[in-house]
C-alpha cells in the first residue's frame, strides 16, 4: 500500500465509526427499553444483528490501525527476546487458560527496526499460535526462536496447532483472507497477517509460513539487519 492507500483506508475507517456506534448504542437502548416487549424471534434477529456491528467494529479498528502503520517510520536497534517477553505476558491468561507450553528457544537477535511495528508483528503471530493452536489438541506447543537459511538470520513462530492447507499459504497474507478451518475454530477479521506483511515490507524483509502436516505451522520472518544497508 502507499502514502495514498493508507490515508484512503483511514478516512473510510473514520467515517464508518460513527454511524457504527450509533447502530451499536440503539440497538443496546432497544434492548434495554422494549427487552420485554420484544419476541423471541425478534431477539434472535437482534442478537444477530449485534454479533454484525461487533464484526464490523472489529474489522473498522484493524483496518484505523493498518493505515496509520506507514506514519511510525523511527527505526532504532533494540532486542527482540524482551519484546517478545512482554508479548508473551500480555497473553498470558489465553496461554494459561489453553494450558500451551511456550518456549523461547534461542537467543533471539538484536533487531533494527520500527518498535512499535515489529511488537504488532510479533503480536499478531503469537496471538495466532494460541488462537488457532487446536481445541483437541493433547499437548500445545509454542516455540519462538532463529533458523540460519542461506547465511540469514530468520526467526519463526512455530506452533502444533490446526496448521494452514498449502493452498492457503499465499493467500492468508491478503487482507480478509482466511482458512475454512480457521472459521470453525474462532473468530476473526483476517487483517492481522495483512498487517505483518505490510510492516516486513515496510522493512524491506520476507514473511512466509511453512505447514508440512495437519499438526501445525511455522511462521518465518527475516528482517535485514542496519549493517545490511538496505533498510
Ligand atoms: N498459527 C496459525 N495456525 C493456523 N492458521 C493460521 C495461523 N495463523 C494464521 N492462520 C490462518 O491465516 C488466516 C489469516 O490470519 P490473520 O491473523 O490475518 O486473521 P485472523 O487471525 O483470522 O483475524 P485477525 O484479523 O483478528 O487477526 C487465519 O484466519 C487462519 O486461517
Ligand atoms: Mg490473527
Amino acid at each position: 500500500m502507499n502514502k495514498k492507500e493508507f490515508f484512503f483506508a483511514y478516512t473510510i475507517a473514520h467515517e464508518l465509526k460513527s454511524p457504527v456506534i450509533t447502530l451499536d448504542g440503539f440497538l443496546k437502548a432497544m434492548i434495554e427499553d422494549y427487552g420485554e416487549k420484544i419476541p423471541a424471534g425478534a431477539l434472535e434477529y437482534i442478537n444477530y444483528m449485534n454479533q454484525a456491528v461487533k464484526r464490523l467494529k472489529a474489522i473498522i479498528n484493524d483496518v484505523l490501525v493498518l493505515s496509520q502503520l506507514s506514519c511510525e517510520e523511527k527505526k532504532e536497534e533494540f532486542p527482540l527476546k524482551d519484546m517478545v517477553k512482554d508479548v508473551i505476558l500480555k497473553m498470558s491468561s489465553s496461554i494459561q487458560q489453553k494450558k500451551i507450553k511456550i518456549e523461547l528457544l534461542d537467543d533471539l537477535p538484536i533487531i533494527y527496526g520500527n518498535k512499535k511495528q515489529i511488537q504488532l508483528l510479533m503480536l499478531n503471530l503469537i496471538s495466532n499460535a494460541v488462537k488457532y493452536i487446536g481445541k483437541e489438541n493433547p499437548d500445545p506447543q509454542i516455540q519462538i526462536g532463529t533458523k540460519l537459511i542461506n547465511g540469514k538470520q530468520v526467526i519463526f513462530v512455530r506452533d502444533n496447532g490446526i496448521g494452514v492447507d498449502k493452498n492457503y499459504h499465499k493467500k492468508i497474507f491478503d487482507i480478509f483472507q482466511r482458512t475454512p478451518n480457521a472459521k470453525k475454530e474462532a473468530e476473526g477479521t483476517g487483517v492481522g497477517l495483512f498487517i505483518a506483511k505490510t510492516i516486513v515490507e515496510e522493512h524491506k524483509g520476507k514473511i512466509w509460513v511453512e505447514s508440512n502436516s495437519q499438526r501445525g505451522c511455522t511462521f518465518f520472518v527475516y528482517i535485514p539487519g542496519k549493517e545490511d544497508g538496505s533498510t
